[in-house]
């Protein structure tokens, strides 16, 4: 078997975290006998400061004739006064639109050894976070007109919200295809009581599902009451599908249920089995460069690659284990938990024993998932 991946390290902590990604994607082919092809191409700030664009006709090409895309992030900053049309995230959409990835899976879960990180109460958190946001990604206000005007001598801004039968139906399916391999709930989240284009995606949703998929349960909640519901009692939800601004809002509060928005990976895929894999998180300008950034969202959108795009779901699997046994024993300082509990770091439970939970740097982290794993797959 053989593997060609696009790698886009991005800007940020972007470099380090896909770092650490790759050390674990190298273990697995190691063990697998795969053969990889990676190539590197430029996203984002790092694009414009080469070649003046965020989107290189190179880096789409490359992506068209890989199986797979890895990505870290984009923007910061440096670039932040660039007009909009060449800024860093023009380039991450662009790559997303040029790709055709109308599917955005963001599945959050929270890791056993994870639950006193949460910000949530531990009678909320101990009944469970596990649900999957399905979010839209090439269409809504993200891709809809943009513009200002000007009247009167006063500027407005306006970006239109529109979405279409076809579009809506297909990211219906790959919600209920979803559900139908998990707990076979889908909560189709809008703002139906005021958009149109929202009320068109309700309907719709609602007519796939009664002529496809009749044994899925579906509810439909106003976004508002969503942000409400996923902190009150995050455990009812096991789909949610929606467009893609609400999808961004609600899967960065998702992420931060799980302890940290370091931990959420990110699969956006079309129809075939190709898709661009990212952590959940930004680029973090802030703490770039320090080794202290928290790899495991990047190296959880490898599992997601390996499951997606390659059908390798036992390596994902046991990419997930590696990552939770990380937990038991070092962590990057976002997900330690508060200093009052121990100086020395936390005492937790861990294989029935006390055990100190280590600070350890972003490669350190990397460096410890990809060795469990491969002693896993070696044993
Ligand atoms: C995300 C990010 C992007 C988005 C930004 C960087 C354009 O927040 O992937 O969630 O809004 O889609
Ligand atoms: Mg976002």
């Amino acid at each position: 078997m053989k593997m060609r991946i696009t790698v886009l390290k991005g800007d940020g902590i972007g470099p380090e975290i896909v770092e650490q990604a790759l050390k674990v994607l190298r273990t697995v082919c190691e063990a697998g006998s795969i053969s990889l092809e990676l190539d590197y191409q430029l996203l984002g700030g790092a694009a414009i400061d080469k070649t003046g664009i965020p989107l290189p006709e190179e880096t789409v090409k490359s992506c068209q004739s890989s199986d797979a895309v890895l990505l870290g992030a984009v923007g910061g900053p440096r670039w932040d006064m660039l007009t909009s049309d060449i800024r860093p995230e023009k380039g991450l959409l662009g790559i997303r639109a040029e790709l055709g990835l109308f599917a955005n899976l963001r599945p959050a879960r929270i890791f056993p050894a994870l639950q006193e990180s949460s910000p949530l109460k531990p009678r909320i958190i101990e009944r469970g976070v596990d649900l999957l946001v399905v979010r839209e990604l090439t269409g809504g206000i993200y891709f809809g007109r943009h513009g200002r005007e000007s009247a009167e001598g006063e500027l407005s801004g306006f970006d239109e919200m529109r979405y279409s039968e076809h579009e809506i139906e297909r990211i219906a399916r790959v919600a209920f295809d979803s559900a139908s391999r998990r707990r076979k709930r889908v909560t189709c989240v809008d703002k139906a009581n005021v958009l149109e284009s929202s009320l068109l995606f309700r309907q719709t949703v609602a007519r796939v599902a009664a002529s496809e998929y009749p044994d899925i349960d579906l509810q439909n909640m106003y976004v508002d009451n969503a942000a409400m519901q996923l902190v009150q009692n995050p455990a009812k939800f096991d789909v949610i599908v929606t467009g893609n601004l609400f999808g961004d809002i609600l899967s960065d509060e998702a992420a931060m249920l799980t302890g940290s928005i370091g931990m959420l990976p990110s699969a956006s895929l079309r129809s075939s089995g190709f898709g661009l894999y990212e952590p959940v998180h930004g680029s973090a300008p802030d703490i770039a460069g320090k080794g202290i950034a928290n790899p495991l969202a990047t190296i959880l959108s490898v599992a997601l690659m390996l499951r997606h795009t390659f059908g390798l779901a036992a390596y994902a699997g046991a990419i997930e284990e590696a990552v939770e046994r990380s937990l038991q024993v070092l962590r990057t300082p976002d997900l330690m938990p508060p200093e009052e509990h121990s100086l020395a770091g936390y005492i937790g439970e861990a294989f029935g024993a006390r055990k100190t939970i280590e600070r350890a740097s972003t490669a350190q982290v990397g460096d410890y998932v990809a060795q469990t794993l491969r002693s896993a797959l070696a044993g």
